[in-house]
């Protein structure tokens, strides 16, 4: 087979060296600038705006020719090429059928503000009208017009050419197809792939490719193998399927068609010790996989979602330019992914991601059944309270939904009033709070929110409850101010939480997780993303316990007499306020410096005889009394 040589030609300013730099990336092939090919006496021409005449190229396009003759590797050129006989002249004695030609082209106009824009290069500004009067419009090749951005060119030059494509996802559920139509938007050339089912998932990628515009150039598959074919070396697979054996499924089928160094990532919400047991595996195959925490739903998913890796960083370092270009971006334009850490670091702070999310959710609820239940608010005015509090630096994406779902109307009644009270989930919420009892994470307020949607799942139990007995009635006493700086206070202590329980694993595994880099990466895309998310970032820099940057200590001692009040108040309520409660509970426990564990330790010596350490003995000394 021979040897394909690219020859992107254009003139001066037209972004040939970009496309071509970037398809010989795609395309791992050698890439080589036509500029560096010309004799000094050439370029000392053209530096002083001097146009280079048929007798002055000719040395130079010989020498070229030559060098495209030696190449056994393939070849990206970038060459002005501006006239057939040039053309003519680079393609001597080269095999037909392994010559590409790409010639880029547009208006005068656009190609000299990029000139001006373009800092170090020879060639000045004044040549470009000599060098569009050289040019001859090629008649064979692929004619790219270059009012589009250089990923746009290159997704055209793939799909165009039959190229192997960039990236490929396999699984095209509501998040993996709108991650597709994101890659796509940002001009990378897909392959897609979705299983077929007889009846109930037939075409899927081919309907997707047919149905959304930025697809179309997109490859639909259903044979796996096929898939594989189409994409470019070392492979870049995003999973899109159901966490648990769906993955493991899908993992095994792919593995005999890859080769080494292929690189599958997983973007759902995967178990972190799932994960690693399948970087273990893949590292058998001599490929890498990586569990990408993706957080943002459907709408984050299509227009930016945040993106927590976790795995080997040579690999991230080959798939970072995709995964940061379709994430959403920080205030500073950042991207909001990284490599979080090794192994399974990315689908762990997904998962405490999701146990924050589990407890800012319920902190809302609480807030929500505090206003409308014990103060008398109705849905609009629990919905212009939040409004006020949002604007009043509480903003946050929970918040801001919470506020539109109690506006919702559905006819003249609040939608909210219809929907069951029966809380579901899908398991990341569990696992944190599991991983938390084994690593020792006092994790109270997620497991207690995770706990309250067990209690409201009981629905029937409840009913039966609610019949069997009356609740002692009282009027609940309480200032709306104090339960707003009580929900803020318990915000804070949620995040240090879930912060804490992150650096505890992350010590234990060795990940080296960057608290403030995570809390930059959720500041934007992801589902608790917040106005306090951005100060959490800054205070976290300086100081890994977050209740304990000085930042903070002037809103914990104003706030905390309102959470006193707030539980107190609500304490005579018949509804339940675990959440709340939990995180007065949880900021007086972590600020007892003699707490009443010392009788725990004493019980537990005298039925067990499992010793305690004495306060008088500071050498760590083990004690054990005979108590009877
Ligand atoms: C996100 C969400 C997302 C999903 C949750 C829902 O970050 O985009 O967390 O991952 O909505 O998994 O979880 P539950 O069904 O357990 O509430």
């Amino acid at each position: 087979m021979s040897i394909p040589i690219f020859i992107i030609t254009g003139v001066s300013g037209s972004g040939k060296t970009t496309i071509g730099q970037m398809l010989a990336t795609h395309l791992a092939c050698p890439f080589a600038d036509a500029d560096a090919f010309h004799p000094p006496e050439n370029i000392s021409k053209m530096s002083v705006g001097i146009a280079l005449t048929d007798a002055d190229r000719a040395g130079w396009l010989l020498a070229l020719n030559q060098y495209i003759r030696q190449q056994k590797n393939g070849l990206v050129l970038a060459c002005s090429a501006l006239k057939q006989t040039y053309r003519d002249q680079l393609g001597q004695g080269v095999d037909e059928d392994s010559l590409h030609w790409i010639h880029l082209y547009g208006e005068m106009d656009l190609v000299r503000r990029r000139m001006v824009e373009r800092k170090v290069h020879f060639m000045p500004e004044s040549l470009l009208v000599s060098q569009f009067n050289t040019w001859e419009k090629p008649d064979s090749g692929l004619l790219i017009p270059i009012s589009q951005t250089p990923e746009e060119i290159l997704r055209q030059i793939i799909s165009t050419m039959a190229l192997p494509t960039q990236w490929g996802v396999v699984g095209l559920g509501v998040m993996g197809l709108n991650l597709a139509r994101n890659f796509a938007r940002r001009g990378f050339a897909l392959s897609l792939y979705n299983r077929r089912l007889a009846g109930t998932e037939e075409k899927v990628a081919e309907k997707a490719v047919a149905q959304y515009p930025e697809l179309q150039e997109a490859q639909a598959f259903e044979s796996l193998p096929d898939f594989v074919q189409s994409l470019a070396r070392p492979r870049k697979i995003l999973l899109m399927v159901n966490a648990g054996t769906a993955v493991d499924q899908v993992f095994e089928a792919l593995i005999p068609h890859l080769t080494l160094g292929d690189i599958v990532m997983d973007g759902g919400n995967s178990h972190y010790e799932d994960t690693q047991r399948r970087q273990a595996e893949a590292a058998r195959h001599g490929l890498f996989f990586l569990g990408v925490g993706v957080s943002g739903g459907e709408s984050g998913a299509l227009n930016g979602p945040a993106i927590m890796c976790g795995g080997d960083a040579q690999a991230y370092a080959q798939v970072a330019t995709g995964l940061e270009t379709i994430a959403a971006k920080d205030t500073g334009g950042q991207a909001c992914a990284a490599l979080i850490g090794p192994g399974g670091a990315g689908h762990f702070v997904k998962m405490a991601h999701n146990g924050i999310e589990y407890a800012e959710m319920q902190l809302l609820a609480e807030v929500y059944s505090a206003l409308r239940w014990d103060l008398g608010y109705t849905p609009d005015e629990v919905a212009d309270t939040l409004a006020h509090w949002a604007e009043d630096g509480l903003q946050s994406y929970l918040l801001e939904i919470t506020i539109a779902i109690l506006r919702h109307r559905e006819g003249s009644d609040w939608l909210l009033d219809k929907i069951s009270d029966k809380a579901a989930h899908k398991g990341t919420g569990s696992w944190a709070s599991i991983a938390a009892s084994e690593l020792g994470a006092p994790l109270t307020m997620m497991t207690e929110a995770l706990f309250a949607r067990f209690v409201a799942a009981l629905r029937d139990n409840r009913q039966a409850m609610a019949a069997a007995y009356v609740t002692p009635h009282h009027q609940v006493v309480l200032d709306q101010q104090d339960l707003k700086q009580a929900y803020q206070l318990a915000r804070w202590i949620n995040h240090h939480q879930g912060f804490q329980f992150i650096q505890l694993a992350s010590e234990q595994h060795d990940w080296q997780v960057n608290l403030s880099e995570l809390a930059r990466i959720w500041t934007n895309g992801c589902i608790i993303r917040s106005e306090l998310m951005q100060q959490a970032r800054e205070y976290l820099a300086e100081s890994l316990d977050l209740l304990l940057h000085p930042g903070l200590r002037n809103a914990v001692t104003t706030f905390w007499p309102s959470l006193q009040r707030t539980v107190s108040a609500l304490s005579y309520s018949s509804r339940a306020y675990p959440c709340l409660m939990s995180a007065l509970a949880a900021l007086n426990g972590s600020t007892t410096a003699n707490a009443a564990a010392h009788l725990i330790q004493a019980q537990r010596d005298y039925f067990g005889a499992h010793l305690y350490e004495r306060v008088d003995d500071p050498s760590g000394k083990k004690y054990h009394t005979h108590w009877i």
